[in-house]
């Protein structure tokens, strides 16, 4: 049978791959997102504002997913802006459980969290039961997001799957990613810029394409037993310094070292590489892109 998906957020970075690659699959999309017009060509979309609740009545409770990738990502603005970030992010996703308990909606939420929601350990592959911190309000705001799902499955049944994103990187549709480590050495580079470190490149990083992460997520929630799990999503692992390498070549600019900020040091996570063993043990599935392939096309 037709599934049915909505993806809220579809114009984002991830939203609009999430949809592209959905309707690749064979499911029946609706989008939407806070913007007036859809980022690219799609079937059905609508604008809507996931912080008011009265908004959630355009969706369609006789969904098999619901993909809430809506968000606000950032590191030290989120000390200025946190009403926005707790509006969006926290707020947003109660809003959604809200709408959903009272509607009767049996669909899965799909929710996308972090990296940044580990205590980073230096030569440590994470696994999901690995200690968490928040050291920004995002990172809060994502901690606080999973455990509400958590809640919201135990006293109401609303089932959901969690995938945790460390780097993305890779866009088929233009140059644009929301942030992040791939967008802000491509940025640079494709300016003629040298790329700039901080410190001495040596935090490991897991990197993954956006083809790898939307169609493990896409092959993850077709298995029933996926359900009200929290899953990492693997990739290639390479150190700031070793992926900043690879662009700056393609891109004939250097690599330069700059002294980390104070706030930015404190803010900064040590190494988050991912172990994805309970992904692909269990469902065979896992990223094999690499940066070189993507970058060279080897
Ligand atoms: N990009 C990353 O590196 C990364 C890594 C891990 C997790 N995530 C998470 O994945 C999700 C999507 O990230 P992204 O990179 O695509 O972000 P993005 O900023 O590109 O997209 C977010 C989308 O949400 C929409 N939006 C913002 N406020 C809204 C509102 N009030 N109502 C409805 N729509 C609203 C925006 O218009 C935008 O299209 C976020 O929750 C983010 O935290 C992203």
């Amino acid at each position: 049978m037709l599934k049915k998906a909505i993806i809220i957020g579809s114009n984002g970075y991830l939203g609009k791959h999430l949809s592209f690659y959905l309707e690749h699959a064979g499911f029946s999309n609706q989008n939407f997102d806070i913007q007036n017009q859809p980022a690219r060509k799609v079937g059905s979309y609508q604008p809507m504002d996931i912080t008011i609740p009265g908004e959630f009545e355009k969706l369609d409770p006789q969904v098999d997913f619901i993909f809430l990738f809506a968000g606000l990502t950032g590191t030290s603005n989120g000390f200025e802006n946190y009403k926005d970030f707790v509006s969006i992010n926290e707020i947003g996703l109660l809003n959604l459980l809200t709408w959903m308990r009272k509607t009767d909606c049996r669909a899965r939420i799909v929710y996308p969290s972090t990296r940044l929601v580990y205590k980073g350990r230096k030569n440590h592959a994470l696994k999901e039961d690995d200690a968490r911190e928040a050291k920004t309000i995002y990172a809060a705001n994502k901690l606080a997001a999973e455990n509400m799902l958590w809640m919201y499955q135990n006293a109401f049944g609303i089932d959901y799957t969690v995938f945790r994103i460390c780097v993305p990187y890779g866009n088929i549709f233009d140059e644009a990613y929301s942030y992040g480590t791939l967008g802000f050495f491509l940025d640079k580079a494709r300016k003629g810029e040298d790329i700039t470190l901080f410190g001495d490149g040596s935090i490991r990083r897991t990197f993954t394409h956006v083809e790898d992460i939307c169609s493990i997520m896409i092959e993850t929630i077709q298995l029933e037993a996926t359900k009200n799990e929290i899953y990492n999503i693997g990739g290639e692992n390479l150190s700031l310094l070793e992926a900043a390498n690879k662009v700056a070549k393609k891109f004939e600019v250097d690599v330069q070292f700059v002294e980390w900020p104070d706030l930015a040091s404190k803010l900064e996570s040590d190494d988050t590489v991912f172990d994805d063993t309970k992904l692909w043990s269990f469902t065979g599935i896992t990223s094999s892109r690499t940066l070189d392939e993507w970058l060279y096309g080897q």
